[in-house]
């Protein structure tokens, strides 16, 4: 198939371009578009036929639930069993990158929870996210736009070398703005549960909740099934960096570098941010980046855990770990 692209001023979206992709939508096509913290790979979410699509381009495991993005919050009840407090909680963070877990109805498709009796749902705050949500008038169930357990990507091109001609429009309003993926917390039972860190804090959920996220079990998978599976991970190895590890470094091979200060050991290339924020807006472009550069191994330095360094210092982990 042909991949289509469309180049999208995000503040002003052309109309025709975006009732194009809608259209596509609603014919069962696959849509990539930006959303404020990485691309997504869209389909429309009552398509049964349309959502195995998604897991075919992307490669993904059939047991792997996926979002479904809405561009209101009281969409949200016509597709789970939404309580105050899970109400409350849209109120406050929607638009925004923040995945709730709720208990599914029944009109949801097997494809969209792999199973579950829970479904995942986000309203993204991106202006071309949101007009695509509603010309298609259907909820859109969006993994990131990656090959899966490649890094999230974060910019129109990483998802043209991951999917180019396995989905058929790509929506490109240049780079995102958080640049990790949206904090997931179950809602679903009495406890509130965070299944991953994300672009919204653990401090504010918890300040606003009034209490503390708990995290589920180790050995409760059932509750965060993309968890057991390989992430965010480029195609060579990558490890944490302190100084101490530096004898390990094996200087015969061309290392790459990735953090906030740059150490006094030479390498063959390194990307240097000079905030936090920045750091997580560019960490997946610069694994890409470094990648494509011929590096043969990536050392990353481990971030503060504050504010959105915690999310950056989850996505870390399992970049080191695969
Ligand atoms: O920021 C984001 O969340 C991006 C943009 C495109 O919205 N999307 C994204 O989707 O990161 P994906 O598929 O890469 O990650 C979805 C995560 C996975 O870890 C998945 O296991 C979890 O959400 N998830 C989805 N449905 C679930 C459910 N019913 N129960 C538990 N976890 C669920
Ligand atoms: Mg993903």
């Amino acid at each position: 198939m042909e991949t289509q692209v469309f180049k999208l001023d995000i503040w002003n979206p052309d109309g025709h371009a975006i009732d194009y992709a809608a259209n596509c939508i609603r014919q069962g096509k696959l849509v990539a578009f930006p959303t404020e913290t990485v691309y997504g790979l869209g389909a429309n979410a009552l398509d049964p036929i349309a959502l195995k699509r998604i897991y075919q381009a992307k490669g993904r495991p059939s047991d792997n639930p996926l979002i479904l993005h809405l561009n209101n919050p009281a969409q949200s009840r016509l597709l789970a069993e939404v309580d105050e407090r899970a109400y409350r909680v849209m109120q406050k963070f929607w638009p925004g990158p923040l995945t709730l877990v709720l208990q599914a109805l029944p009109c949801v498709p097997t494809e969209a929870t792999a199973g579950l009796s829970t479904v995942a749902l986000r309203m993204p705050d991106h202006p071309v996210a949101l007009a695509l949500l509603e010309s298609s008038a259907v909820p859109i169930a969006a993994p990131s736009a990656n090959r899966s357990g490649c890094p999230s990507p974060t910019n129109a091109q990483a998802v043209w070398d991951d999917l180019n001609g396995r989905i058929d429009v790509l929506l490109d309003s240049g780079s995102t703005e958080i640049g990790l993926e949206s904090t997931v917390v179950d809602l679903s039972g009495k406890d509130a549960l965070l299944l991953r860190p994300g672009g919204i804090s653990i401090d504010r959920l918890e300040n606003f909740l009034g209490c503390p996220l708990e995290t589920p079990a180790e050995n409760e998978v059932r509750r965060s099934p993309g968890t057991r599976h390989r992430h965010y991970s480029p195609g060579i190895p990558v490890f944490i960096w302190n100084e101490k590890a530096y004898p390990s470094l094996n200087s015969s091979v061309c290392s790459g570098f990735i953090g906030m200060h740059m150490p006094k050991n030479s390498f063959f290339d390194a990307v240097i941010f000079d905030s936090l924020e920045n750091y997580a807006r560019g960490l997946f472009a610069a694994f890409r980046s470094l990648e494509s550069k011929g590096v043969c191994e990536i050392w990353v330095e481990w971030p503060e855990a504050r504010g959105i360094g915690l999310a950056l210092q989850d996505r870390i982990r399992r970049a080191a770990q695969g």
